[in-house]
């Protein structure tokens, strides 16, 4: 089956429509469901265009790969437990850079370079911005390949996920920015080059390494809405050298909803959006494992259940260790046999907590939490100095009071849960290991501060029963 060429524009315009609303449906949860049914339809009618287009041959060859990719990614997808999909994510962000870096190279060895001496004015211009299509193409694409397996090294815990601090580290990347810049200005001028192509794919190889291996932990919800946004303007510059329109709007749409997101998460974490996608520029921190915090006090779960028996007001301020325990189940029963006994019992949740956006009202949704106990960190901040107890449940950096008194710490200005200005705080782990951020919080030495090791299910339980 062949699209004429009039059909196959009709096919892409429809499908771009789609992607608009998909992108709309999904910014609110009641409409997201929807808002994937148009991604879906949308994405179905762009392949089913791009395949019937007259220029594509070898179609059986297409349909295989795309049926094995397919099969993977089902695979993948059913797999993949709701606290990696922030690596599923990064890890298919890189795919699309490694895609713009093989048609950058695909497209450049395809040109004629033997007729160019021959060429008129215009088709000299022509040929000029083709070779810078290629040139971004192929740098965006290494950047977004190399940082966006950091990304997902960094989510998996397989790579150290505090930022890594080498010397000049901020002079590093501008030569490597420089560099490449004058390798496309020499590119263009001598009409090509493999060896400035590789060279310059290589400096971006490793530059995109170093810019997200130097972001600390804190900071990777934005740097993988960043990475988003990267592999869109990636998409974007292979639709650049393909003529694919559809390419070129959609890459454009995940590139600037990307970097929306990133914007807007920026601001809510009070990060310099140009420092974090400089690499952190700008930060100047340290990495402190000398400092002596004192002693932490441990405590058992039937004095947490004492406690909470002679509490007026409990604020549980859960984290990331609440997903991995899958302890929403035990909090919510926790949490009623409490409210039953006249206790005011409500959630504070921090905007980074857990490692998706959303991702403790999605667990506490799914136990059957009522949604007006659950409130936002601006919501509930002022309210831990009247709170007679605050259940840390899991979470870490997340109320980490360094980020609000240590200006050199890495997650310094980055707003916090205000846990340690309650009566009494119980903090849910099962080590004295730092959070995400790989900084040491001063919060388990307080004084009002007590420790209760275990898996945070298993605690919870423990307090169930002896309640
Ligand atoms: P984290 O700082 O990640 O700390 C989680 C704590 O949970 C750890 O200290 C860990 O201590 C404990 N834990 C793990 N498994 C546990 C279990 N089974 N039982 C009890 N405790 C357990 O948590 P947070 O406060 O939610 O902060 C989130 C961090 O992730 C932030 O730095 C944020 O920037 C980053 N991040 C967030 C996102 C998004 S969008 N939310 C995305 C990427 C990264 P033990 O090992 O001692 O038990």
């Amino acid at each position: 089956m062949e699209f004429s060429q009039g059909l196959i524009s009709a096919a892409y315009i429809l499908a771009a429509l789609l992607f608009i609303f998909s992108l709309s449906g999904l910014s609110k949860q009641q409409t997201a469901e929807t808002g994937n049914w148009y991604g879906i339809v949308g994405m179905a009618i762009a392949l089913i265009a791009t395949i019937a287009d007259p220029r594509v041959d070898n179609v059986w060859i297409i349909l295989v790969t795309m049926l094995i990719g397919a099969t993977i990614g089902l695979q993948l997808a059913k797999k993949v437990e709701m606290t990696q999909m922030p690596e599923l994510v990064a890890i298919l962000h890189s795919f699309v850079g490694l895609a713009a870096v093989l048609v950058g190279f695909n497209s450049y060895f395809e040109m004629d370079h033997s007729v160019m001496a021959n060429f008129t004015d215009s088709q000299q211009m022509a040929t000029n911005i083709h070779l810078v299509e290629v040139f971004l193409g192929v740098f965006i694409g290494a950047v977004t390949f190399t940082g966006s397996i950091v990304a997902f090294g960094k989510l998996r815990g397989i790579i150290n996920s505090a930022a890594l601090m080498l010397p000049h580290r901020h002079k590093l990347n501008l030569a490597a920015g420089v560099l490449s810049f004058v390798l496309m200005v020499l590119f263009v001028q001598q009409g090509g080059g493999d060896n400035l192509l590789y060279l310059m794919a290589l400096i971006a190889f490793v530059f995109g390494w170093h810019l997200v291996a130097s972001i600390g932990g804190a900071d990777m919800p934005v740097v993988v809405s960043m990475l988003n946004s990267y592999s869109g303007w990636a998409a974007a510059a292979a639709g650049f050298m393909l003529s694919n329109d559809l390419l070129i709007v959609t890459g454009a749409l995940v590139g600037s909803s990307g970097a929306i997101l990133s914007y807007i998460m920026c601001k809510a974490m009070n990060r310099s959006f140009i420092s974090v996608i400089a690499g952190g520029f700008g930060t100047n921190v340290v990495i402190d494992t000398d400092t002596d915090y004192g002693d932490h006090f441990e405590i058992n779960a039937e004095a947490v259940a004492d406690m909470l028996n002679g509490a007026k007001s409990v604020i549980i301020a859960p984290g990331y260790g609440m997903a991995v325990a899958q302890a929403q189940y035990p909090v919510y029963k926790l949490t009623q046999t409490l409210k039953d006994k006249g206790v005011d019992v409500r959630f504070a949740i921090h905007p980074v907590a857990g490692r998706l956006p959303g991702h403790m009202n999605v667990l506490l949704a799914e136990a059957k939490v009522p949604y007006d106990i659950v409130l936002g960190m601006e919501e509930i901040n002022d309210d831990f100095p009247e709170t007679d107890v605050v259940l840390v449940i899991g979470a870490n950096d997340t109320v980490n009071p360094a980020a609000a008194e240590d200006p050199t710490s890495p997650i310094a200005g980055m707003p916090v849960l205000e846990v340690w200005k309650a009566k009494n705080v119980v903090v849910f782990k099962r080590s004295m290991a730092t959070g995400y951020a790989g900084v040491q919080n001063p919060l388990f030495f307080k004084d009002n501060t007590q420790m209760l090791f275990g898996d945070a299910k298993d605690s919870v339980e423990a307090i169930f029963k002896a309640l």
